[in-house]
């Protein structure tokens, strides 16, 4: 029998969504803690091939979630290709900068980024071998303007400055950094399907800040191209595509990416997704995160109401961004009851 999330993404209308939750392996799970602490921090946690399969299955053993999602995080890429990595903590990340045209011809070869990623690619292995027959494992990586927006500031931005001003002082060295990254994005996806991987999912957490054409050109130009030399190599591949904060340009992306899914943030209504979004295929969302801290009946409530508002076409039932720190187990496990009751 076909796992359920690949029907979904192939546009089944399912009796009650699939569901999965972004972050699902995180610092909200106390066994999560556990095996963070027991790997060092969380870099040398990405690395480990054991230990990072072991998180990735803990939410699949707790909650027995239709998906579990590769644990690894966005930035191993450009450590791949040679900056300088680490996280301070209760911070975030920090990275040595690329905004010069040298910085940008010194990043390595693209072939080289598989030395430092394969721990990434055994984790796969591990997770292709450990996981329920009923559970799909989803790889991923960073878009090209998040992961840019990242490389460029050396650390996170509350509106991403740096990178729209180097696009801005100097197109040609921004753009060529763009196109490094859809290059070895694929190359890097290809391996973890090569490894076991069933669908892949490519996090653009920043695209809302791209306006006009920009979005055009540094949000759905790289998505596109990333998913159509995906396909070409593994035909069939389901791929989601996630433009957090595209709003109203959420309309028509399945067509203009290529992509199977779109996953939706919560910025967005479910109504208005039903309507703009979902006729162009599987949708992805979009429960605020809140939620899972606050739980009680509004929990319920928006739960209802999204499965509800998503019922007639395809959908994979998520909250609208990652889980947080402060969330309780214990909503995770009524949201779940709650879509699995039924609308
Ligand atoms: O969804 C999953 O569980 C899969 C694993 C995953 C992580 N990060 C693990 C992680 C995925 C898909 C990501 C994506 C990611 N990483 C994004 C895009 C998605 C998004 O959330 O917007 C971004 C921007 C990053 C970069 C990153 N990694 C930041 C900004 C941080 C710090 C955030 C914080 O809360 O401290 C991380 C660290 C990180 N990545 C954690 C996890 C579980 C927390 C690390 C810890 O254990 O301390």
């Amino acid at each position: 029998m076909t796992k359920t999330i690949l029907r979904a993404l192939r546009g089944e209308v399912l009796p009650t969504p699939p569901i999965w939750m972004m972050r699902q392996a995180g610092r909200y799970l106390p066994e999560y803690r556990a095996t963070r602490a027991e790997a060092g921090d969380f870099l040398s946690l990405c690395y480990n091939s054991e230990l990072a399969a072991e998180v990735t299955l803990q939410p699949i053993r707790r909650y027995g979630f239709d998906a579990a999602i590769l644990f690894a995080d966005i930035l191993l890429l450009p450590q791949a290709l040679g900056v300088d990595l680490w996280f301070e903590t209760g911070e975030g990340p920090r990275m040595t900068t690329v905004t010069t045209p040298d910085e940008l011809a010194a990043l390595k070869p693209t072939e080289a980024i598989h030395e430092t990623l394969s721990p990434v690619y055994e984790t796969v292995r591990i997770l292709s071998r450990e996981l329920p027959k009923e559970t799909t494992l989803i790889g991923f990586a960073g878009a090209p303007w998040t992961v840019a927006t990242y490389m460029i500031a050396g650390r996170g931005t509350p509106d991403q400055g740096p990178a729209h001003a180097l696009k801005a002082a100097d197109r040609a060295t921004f753009a060529g950094l763009i196109d490094r990254l859809t290059e070895t994005t694929v190359e890097y996806l290809s391996m973890q399907v090569k490894a076991g991987v069933e669908v892949v999912k490519i996090f653009d957490s920043w695209a809302g800040s791209l306006q006009g054409q920009d979005f055009h050109d540094f949000a759905v130009e790289p998505a596109r191209k990333i998913t159509a030399a995906l396909k070409a190599r593994h035909p069939g591949l389901p791929v989601i595509a996630f433009p957090r904060g595209a709003g109203e340009r959420y309309a028509g992306l399945h067509a203009t990416i290529g992509a199977d899914c779109i996953a939706l943030d919560d910025g967005v209504s479910a109504e208005w997704a039903a309507a703009n979004v979902q006729t162009g295929g599987c949708v992805q969302g979009n429960l605020a995160s809140h939620h899972m801290v606050t739980g009680g009946q509004a929990l319920i409530d928006e739960t209802r109401r999204i499965t509800r508002a998503f019922s007639k076409g395809p959908h994979i039932f998520n909250l609208g961004h990652g889980i947080t720190p402060d969330a309780d187990p214990e909503n995770v496990q009524l949201m779940i009851d709650t879509v699995r009751a039924g609308a």
